[in-house]
């Protein structure tokens, strides 16, 4: 998609004032800059901000959003830009306000089992420094390498561990937020049960930057586990591999990692780390990944034997035990690299649905019905324990879905297909700018009424990310 050129933007014209509030380095209009925050992972999308401001503190932040109410320009907040569903694109031009900055880890409370820490911070950072006191974060999203602990809270982030330990709003107790009005508050209290009022906190988590700003945030900490076991199981049948999904919970099983990759997706990884430790063969169609952990090696010994026991009545191939820790990373860097290789191969279009797990195979049945109906190419992955499962399609010539003729009746469908599975059309990559279109498949008039009035009482002016999720 071309750069949108707006003209100039108005926030410039305030440019002065904003640099006053904590000195020029903060506030960058240059060319270079604009261009860098015009994107993200999401598609092929670029939009130019009018200015990029890099706050370090709340009382900056609530200073910059007193300005904006007041005259009425567009915020948009950007963790690492990592997101996959336009939700740091700042499509309306006006401030872009990067949390960068605000990148310190503030208190690692052993007693209580809390960190607090500030949003800028790299979740695998914040899991390192945890780790090291014995202490365990699990939300891990595949970019955690290099996407923002902010930008989790944003988009209510998953991963692969989420289908033991939750997602992101399992773990955040509390939350210091800048109002698009200035007001800077917090939304609940470190503690581990809070029956006080309505919960602010979780309203805020998953709001995706669109109700207020976190400038701080206390989350709750396990005791990390002692061990974990890992193996990779070939499937002849992509239909079988996610019925075998379902299976491993009926018989009792909670492993702390199940994920499915499809063939097309696990060779291009390979090729792209440059990897040959998964040999494939022209019989397979999917591998699943399956992880389980605990504090008693054996124990989980006998549970992954029990495992593969079980999936042998699924069709499957021999099962390939990561028998190091090497090899547990190789493994674990082919499933984390597998957004970007496919979208680097063209499947620039991901979408991020969610159904109940048994209906895992009718979902992938569906899917591959429509990439023929439609003539797209389509590949699976993703978190198959959850029965979140990211769908990555590749049609020549469409490069991106937003006003996209080609794309749209295919999404569709396959959303209404999603919804008739009791399922729903984010699981984890948040709805932003690409899928608010399709809202209305999900939700009923009078939720995205209740939707838009909670948005009112927070932004009266309509200022922080406004047009994600809904259009106001
Ligand atoms: C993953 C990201 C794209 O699961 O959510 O790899
Ligand atoms: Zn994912």
């Amino acid at each position: 998609m071309p750069t949108v050129n707006r003209g100039k933007d108005r926030a410039l014209e305030f440019i002065e004032l904003f640099k006053k509030i904590a000195g020029d380095d903060i506030v960058l209009a240059d060319e270079e800059s604009l261009h860098h925050y015009a994107h993200d992972e999401t598609e092929n999308l670029h939009f130019l901000p009018g200015i990029v401001i890099k706050p370090r503190t709340a009382v900056e932040i609530s200073k910059i959003m007193v300005i904006c109410n007041q005259h009425k320009i567009p915020v948009t907040p950007r963790g690492a830009g990592t997101g996959l569903s336009g939700g740091a694109l700042p499509h309306l031009g006006g401030v872009l306000l990067s949390m960068e900055r605000m990148n310190s880890i503030l208190e690692i409370d052993e007693r209580n089992g809390q960190v607090i820490t500030e949003p800028g911070v790299i979740t695998e950072v914040l899991q390192d420094a945890v780790k090291e006191k014995g202490l365990f974060y699990p939300p891990d999203p595949s970019s955690r390498g290099s996407c923002f602990i902010g930008g989790n809270i944003a988009e209510n982030s998953g991963g692969p561990k989420a289908v033991k330990y939750g997602v992101v709003k399992d773990y955040v107790l509390n939350l210091e937020i800048v109002l698009p009005t200035g007001e800077i508050m917090w939304t609940g209290a470190n503690v581990l049960k809070n029956a006080t009022g309505y919960n602010l906190t979780q309203l805020i988590v998953g709001s995706e930057g669109t109700l207020a700003i976190v400038t701080k945030i206390v989350l709750k900490l396990l005791p990390f586990p002692k061990h974990d076991l890992l193996m990779l199981v070939p499937f002849n049948s992509l239909e079988k591999a996610g019925e075998a999904v379902s299976a491993i919970f009926r018989a009792g099983f909670t492993p702390s990692a199940l994920e499915l990759v499809e063939i097309n997706a696990l060779k291009i990884v390979s090729r792209f780390v440059d990897s040959t430790v998964v040999p494939v063969t022209d019989e397979m169609e999917a591998h699943l990944i399956i992880e389980v952990d605990g504090n008693h090696q054996e124990t989980l010994m006998s549970e992954m034997e029990a495992i593969a026991e079980l999936l042998l009545q699924y069709d499957c191939g021999d099962a390939f035990f990561a028998d190091d820790a090497q090899q547990k990373a190789e493994l674990w860097k082919l499933r984390r690299r597998v957004a970007e290789a496919v979208k680097i191969d063209g499947y620039s279009i991901e979408e991020d649905t969610v159904v109940p797990r048994a209906q895992l195979p009718a979902l992938i049945r569906g899917v591959k019905a429509l990439g023929k109906e439609f003539d797209f190419e389509v590949v699976c992955y993703g978190h198959a324990g959850d029965g979140n499962l990211h769908i990555r399609i590749k049609k020549p010539g469409s490069m991106y879905s937003l006003d996209n003729p080609d794309v749209i009746p295919a999404l569709s469908a396959l959303f209404v297909l999603v919804k008739s599975l009791g399922g729903t059309i984010s699981g984890e990559h948040g709805i932003g700018l690409v899928q608010k279109a399709y809202m209305p498949i999900v939700f009923d008039e009078a939720g995205l009424q209740l939707m838009r009035g909670i948005k009112k009482v927070f932004d009266p002016n309509h200022i922080l990310n406004s047009g994600k999720i809904f259009d106001h």
